[in-house]
């Protein structure tokens, strides 16, 4: 991922990834030498940790505060104005934690893409993992998925499952989980990045030219 104004070349895709804390989906996508630039990191909390790992990949930070706003439309619209200054191609919320209005999401339709902690559409919402626990699944995951006005509902690009271990807690299963959500976020921004991403006529994503193996994930492992 080029990260030097200087070395951008006309057919590169620019995007600005959004976050609310320690961005470590930020530095997955930072690491995965992605074929596009990051033109911002924008951040609506001036403590979050992931700010810092931007600078240290030499990229410009924005902070724009949701506290100080009247209403969530104030704030999209000052957010938006930020987004909108670099032009990106696509809008990575990576860790953003914050309900976008459908007006902001109308305004980047189909450029809008999120990671959620679950195999959506089950366990939308805060708290997947202990809500996964509590309901005994043998099988959760994670999600990369467009953004629409419903919330966590939108066309899915990729998922991720991981099993469910008899003795995990929500830590644990958050890191099995987590470690998937840093794969499989990078490989979403390249297919978007290299026009790879189609939705069909009934809004299902498809990805162009994929060979798929079909294998299962049977949780707990039969011998
Ligand atoms: C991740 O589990 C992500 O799915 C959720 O926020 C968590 C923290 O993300 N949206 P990050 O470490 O800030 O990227």
């Amino acid at each position: 991922m080029n990260h030097k104004p200087e070395s951008v070349n006309v057919t590169e895709k620019s995007i600005v990834i959004l976050i609310s804390g320690h961005g470590s989906n930020m530095r997955a996508l930072l690491e995965a030498n992605l074929p596009c630039r990051v033109a911002a990191v924008i951040s609506n909390r001036a403590d979050a940790p992931g700010l810092e790992i931007a600078k240290q990949y030499g990229i410009t930070t924005r902070v724009v505060e949701h506290h100080g706003h009247p209403d969530r439309e104030s704030f999209d619209t000052e957010l938006s104005s930020c987004i909108d200054s670099y032009r990106p191609d696509l809008v990575v919320l990576a860790g953003f934690m914050r309900i976008l209005t459908a007006h902001f999401v109308a305004s980047y339709q189909n450029r809008l893409i999120n990671i959620h902690p679950s195999l959506l559409p089950m366990y939308s919402g805060l708290n997947t993992h202990a809500r996964a626990l509590q309901d005994g699944v043998k099988i959760h995951g994670c999600t990369v998925h467009f953004v629409t006005s419903d919330v966590d509902q939108g066309p899915i690009i990729i998922q991720a499952a991981v099993p469910v271990l008899m003795d995990d807690t929500s830590a644990t299963l958050a890191a099995r989980v987590l470690h998937q959500e840093h794969r499989i976020f990078p490989q979403a921004i390249r297919w978007f990045c290299n026009d790879d991403i189609s939705l069909n006529a009934d809004g299902k994503v498809r990805i162009k030219g994929l060979e798929q193996l079909g294998r299962a994930l049977i949780s707990p492992e039969m011998e």
